[in-house]
């Protein structure tokens, strides 16, 4: 089994998706479809990790299917399925829970920050979580990961995990024919773009999530055009006009942000979008930018809306993809198996 280049992903079904997720994440998923093979996975495991009502949890299942589709995902190019289909992820998963150590874990910022105050109280499987991660890239292989900057640790403790599993089982990965000792490659993060970390609309210093209490912070791939030009004419600004150089936006997150989202989304650097309005005020750029938003959105929001008045051939497409899946990652848990001292069938 040699390894080759081979791109992996994951979105959690959980609230609606924004224009973070999207410019952070789906516009670099659909871009690697040309150049690589890719498996794009809804983490539905890793969504119940917090409590989820069944009926929304079934339905955001379908809704980031449908808008992963809408936005340019080809199910038929790359393979698009949800975690809890494929076993695979569950029991490499329970394996990695071995491997990993409770120190690595007790690092990880995103359980401190998602547990809160009540650690008691979080589910273990929330502890956890980065496992399961390191489970879902690792039981294909795969070579890179394209995620939002926020990913970044998680991908070095899905590293240390590949390293560890190689290190500890180095005599019987030999033993099953790899004559170099290594089994799992070591993922690389792919964290491009003008947008890896777009900032809330409120407040250029935090991060734009589904989990912010003020609708006013993000822009939901649901949102309508008349919705989007609301919220982009109410982003926060600073007084002063916007600059002419990259340079002139350093301690202006507000201004940063709001220029990295045009940017982003016009599909040009920060330095073409100051071009056309460095010196201007705050209120011709956001009309403008609020026309690029909606030029790109309305678009994916409707595609998403039409697909979901069929959510039977949404289930297809999962299950079709599930079984691709399957496929891949089937011959190398045989391995996992054989390597760890497992007896299969
Ligand atoms: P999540 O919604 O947490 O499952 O995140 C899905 C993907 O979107 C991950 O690759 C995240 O890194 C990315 N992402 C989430 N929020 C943002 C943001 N504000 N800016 C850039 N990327 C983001
Ligand atoms: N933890 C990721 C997030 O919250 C989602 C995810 C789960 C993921 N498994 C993955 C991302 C594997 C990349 C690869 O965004």
């Amino acid at each position: 089994m040699l390894i080759t280049p081979r791109v992996f992903s994951g979105m959690q079904p959980t609230g609606t998706l924004h224009l973070g997720n999207y410019l952070g994440a789906m516009v670099n998923w659909i871009e690697l479809q040309k150049t690589h093979e890719c498996i794009y996975c809804v983490v539905d495991l890793h969504a119940i990790t917090v409590w989820q009502e069944p009926a929304e949890l079934r339905h955001a299942i379908r809704q980031v299917t449908a808008a992963y589709i809408a936005a340019g995902l080809d199910p038929k190019r790359s393979v698009l399925f949800n975690q809890s289909q494929v076993s695979a992820h569950a029991e490499l998963g329970w394996i990695f829970n071995c491997v990993a150590r409770l120190g690595w874990l007790n690092r990880m910022t995103q359980f401190k920050e998602k547990a809160g105050k009540d650690r008691e109280q979080a589910s273990v499987g929330l502890y956890a979580y980065p496992n399961l991660m390191a489970a879902d890239i690792l039981a294909y292989r795969a070579t890179h990961v394209p995620v939002g900057e926020d990913q970044k640790q998680h991908l070095e403790l899905a590293r240390d995990i590949a390293q560890k599993f190689n290190n500890d089982f180095r005599a019987s990965i030999v033993a099953q024919g790899f004559a170099d000792g290594v089994f799992f490659p070591q993922p690389d993060p792919v964290i491009t773009g003008p947008a890896t970390r777009v900032m809330s609309l409120r407040d250029g210093t935090k991060k734009m999530s589904k989990s912010d209490p003020s609708d006013l912070s993000r822009i939901n791939l649901t949102d309508d055009a008349d919705t989007i030009a609301k919220k982009v004419q109410k982003a926060k600004t600073d007084p002063e006009p916007l600059p002419s150089d990259v340079e002139g936006l350093a301690a202006r997150p507000e201004a940063d942000n709001l220029v990295g989202i045009h940017a982003a989304l016009a599909g040009v650097g920060k330095d073409a979008v100051l071009r056309d309005f460095g010196g201007q005020q705050f209120s011709s750029f956001k009309k403008a930018l609020a026309e690029v938003a909606v030029a790109r959105l309305a678009p994916i929001t409707g595609e998403t809306q039409r697909l979901m008045s069929d959510p039977g051939s949404i289930d297809r497409v999962l299950a079709d993809g599930a079984e691709r899946a399957r496929a891949i990652a089937a011959p190398v848990m045989d391995k996992v198996k054989d390597i760890v001292g497992l007896i299969r069938a």
